[in-house]
């Protein structure tokens, strides 16, 4: 072998990012491995697109076939994204004997098993660090340095793009249209920015990183997902008032044989560390029973994080092919776990009710809480409006049960003192 050959699927922001590497750190590269990586192929949807990077014509072709079937390629990065052709293409590259380096969390978290099961059988290895947190090495630190412990907790904030938007909300006073758009245009978003508004993106990456955690296999499905789109500028107030933070978190946590597994937006304590996780940066906090307490930190989303992790992966894989050592993966997700019902957990909540102003009011709220064994602990009315008679009260509650919350939430929502059940959030810590 004199070199190994890299095939690209996609040449968008992250796969941009992984080519110019590829392309200029050549020397070094080779260095590092023992023998050149020679990109040899890329596939794009457009080949007469404008791009940034400036590729020989020839390197660039609209035919998966022409990487995934290529005989001068050994390892396929899949930076394209999406669920289909995505997973198809991988799985015609670990038929076709090339290892594989995805950044794809939608199909590691729906597919990630069977993936991992081909590339076992066809002997290739599957990495995917970039799939999970960008930059922040998480994939080989779950599998190989925390092996030893058990883990019973994960707090995470897994998003770039939504933790992007809340700090500009809650900071800069950005609306959320013009946040997104900031997040889009800095290359963070996904190619459906729903997918990381409404915690869809935040989903797959705590579905693989709660698999490695727990040992199981985690589907996106067993995941309770709310986004951040109802989030307005006064809850960001309000939360301040309280001494909190709002911040989209994926939470895992184990209770004996089951797992709690949820994404949704979270009061948490203003002092507390991940409430100072601002703009792209994730931070995952996990609690291991002999490790304790760790924090990983860094840029969550991005061109050249990504290619951070893209490019270790590349490096593994060529250093075990160039010292004919093996790249097949290891799967240890034997542990029978089931998953939490939201409607078992237990939390506090803020409610933020707009009703009509006038005495009984509150009364009433109240007794449909202590009928549902929900405690107040804090009650503040907030915004008056003489004209409409309405104001605007914040909630507070002591620990309760959320089945008993939803109960209580959808009888408030029928009296006739209140007009609206503005927004509910839960509370953490
Ligand atoms: P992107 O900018 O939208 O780029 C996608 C690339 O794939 C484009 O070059 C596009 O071709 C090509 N492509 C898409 N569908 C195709 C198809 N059916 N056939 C041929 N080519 C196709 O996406 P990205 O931001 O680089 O993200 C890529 C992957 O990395 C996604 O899985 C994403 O979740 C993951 N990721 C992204 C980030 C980030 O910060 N952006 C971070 C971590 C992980 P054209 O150029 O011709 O349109
Ligand atoms: N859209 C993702 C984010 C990219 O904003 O976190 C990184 O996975």
């Amino acid at each position: 072998m004199n070199n190994i050959g890299i095939g690209l699927l996609g040449l968008g922001v992250v796969g941009s990012a992984a080519a110019e590497v590829l392309l200029s750190k050549v020397d070094k590269l080779a260095e590092q491995v023992g023998i050149p990586l020679i990109l040899q192929k890329v596939l794009v949807r457009d080949v007469n697109k404008q791009r940034t990077i400036k590729l020989e014509p020839h390197l660039l072709t609209e035919h998966a076939g022409e990487v995934v079937a290529n005989p001068e390629v050994d390892i396929v990065i899949e930076v394209m994204g999406g669920e289909h052709p995505a997973l198809e293409y991988m799985k015609q590259a670990i038929a076709n004997g090339k290892h594989v380096i995805t950044a794809n969390k939608e199909v590691i978290a729906k597919y990630g098993y069977e993936l991992l099961s081909l590339a076992q059988k066809r002997n290739v290895g599957l990495r995917y660090e970039a799939s999970v947190g960008s930059g922040i090495p998480l994939i080989s630190p779950f599998q190989q340095d925390l092996a030893a412990n058990d883990i019973s907790t994960i707090y995470a904030i897994l998003n770039g793009t939504t933790n992007y938007i809340l700090t500009q909300m809650s900071q800069e006073g950005l609306d959320f249209t013009s946040a997104l758009k900031q997040a889009q245009e800095l290359g963070y978003a996904e190619a459906n920015p729903a997918n990381d508004i409404e915690g869809t993106d935040a989903v797959y990456k705590l579905a693989i990183l709660s698999s490695l955690a727990f040992h199981t296999v985690v589907s996106p499905k067993d995941i309770y997902c709310e986004g951040i789109s109802r989030l307005q500028a006064k809850d960001f107030r309000y939360a301040r008032e309280f001494g909190y933070a709002i911040k989209l978190l994926a939470i895992a946590k184990r209770d004996r044989g089951a797992i709690e597994l949820r994404v949704h937006p979270v009061f948490i304590p203003e002092d507390s560390q991940l409430a100072k996780v601002n703009g792209v940066y994730n931070a995952i906090q996990v609690e291991g029973s002999l490790a304790g307490r760790l924090i990983f930190y860094g840029q969550g989303a991005g061109a050249l994080p990504t290619s951070s992790a893209i490019m270790a992966d590349v490096l593994i894989i060529a250093r075990n092919i160039h010292y004919g050592r093996s790249n097949i993966p290891q799967v240890e997700l034997n542990q029978k776990l089931t998953a939490k019902p939201i409607s078992d957990i237990e939390i506090r909540y803020y409610f933020r009710l707009t009703v009509i102003d006038r005495p009984g009011t509150l009364a009433k709220i109240s007794k449909v809480l202590g009928d549902n064994s929900v405690s107040i602990s804090s009650v503040i009315q907030k915004e008056s409006d003489l004209k409409s008679q309405t104001a605007v009260l914040v909630i507070m509650t002591h620990t309760a049960e959320e089945k008993s919350v939803q109960k209580a939430l959808e009888e408030i929502k029928g009296l006739t003192v209140v007009k609206e059940v503005s927004n509910f959030i839960r509370v953490e810590g």
